[in-house]
């Protein structure tokens, strides 16, 4: 593992501390493509990309990024070789039980987001676990996507909202973009400011759909596994350079 250079264990001087991003989403992609480099199997990337996850999570607390959500399994990879998929469900597990002591410790707020009962029950359990032994820490919160689609989410709180109408709760003239907010899996989180997708693809692939509608898009080549503090301070670099607009005109 590779040591981060002793100046970016706190926010680099170069960047503006009341411009950080509130929320920072990422596509954890490229971890087959970084094993298949160094002709190793796609589940070493895997196992790296947990590590360089973990790095994230504490240079987001040291550097005051306030909340940081990863993509690390889509509704669509279960279309992905069986060992690999189960594979990736066993590590999950392994890493929640083995990370949540420390998690605790660092006062996280972890959550996960996604079609969790579809998810192996051991897994689902801890997973439980991890929620409520930390829901009530103070500190970043962390969102795990598992098993997660954007179409599936807003398909899900249609539902939620249809029944609730159906049931007289809720009259058609309630719903508006808030009370669709509140039906979504990140209820009560703020829309990511900035995602990162690594590995080069422009895609979104189903991830936070609605939540992205005007967040940052930032694509860099480098491969989840190799994703460092250096790589995130660019990335942060480069959205402080940006003009949100919002649909506006310019505003200087
Ligand atoms: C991302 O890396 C991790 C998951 C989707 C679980 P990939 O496994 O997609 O790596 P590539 O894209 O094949 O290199
Ligand atoms: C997106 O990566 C999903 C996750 C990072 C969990 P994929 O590798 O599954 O996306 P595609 O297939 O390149 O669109
Ligand atoms: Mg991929």
């Amino acid at each position: 593992m590779t040591v981060n250079p002793i100046s970016l264990l706190q926010l680099p001087p170069d960047l503006d501390r009341d411009r950080l991003p509130q929320h920072v989403a990422v596509i954890m992609d490229g971890n087959g493509r970084w094993a298949k480099q160094k002709g190793k199997p796609r589940i070493m990337g895997h196992q790296k990309g947990v590590d360089t996850l973990k790095d994230l999570l504490r240079c987001c607390r040291d550097w005051g990024v306030p909340a940081l959500t990863a993509y690390a399994f889509s509704t669509e990879n279960w279309g992905r070789p069986l060992e690999e998929v189960d594979f990736l469900m066993t590590l999950f597990e392994r890493v929640l039980r083995r990370e949540l002591k420390e998690m605790m410790a660092e006062n996280v707020v972890i959550r996960f987001v996604g079609n969790l009962a579809a998810l192996p029950p051991s897994l689902q359990q801890e997973i439980a676990r991890s929620m409520a032994d930390t829901q009530n820490n103070s500190g970043i919160q962390f969102t795990v996507a598992t098993n997660y689609g954007g179409r599936q989410e807003i398909v899900q709180a249609c539902k939620a909202i249809a029944s609730k109408v159906e049931q007289g709760y809720l009259r058609v003239e309630d719903i508006n973009e808030n009370l669709f907010e509140n039906h979504l899996y990140t209820q009560g989180l703020v829309n990511p400011d900035l995602v990162i997708r690594t590995s080069g693809e422009m895609r979104v692939s189903n991830f936070l759909l609605w939540q992205i509608a005007y967040a940052e898009i930032y694509v860099t080549e480098t491969l989840w596994p190799d994703f460092n503090r250096s790589e995130f301070h660019k990335a942060l670099i480069n959205y402080q350079q940006r003009d949100r607009r919002f649909g506006k005109v310019k505003n200087k």
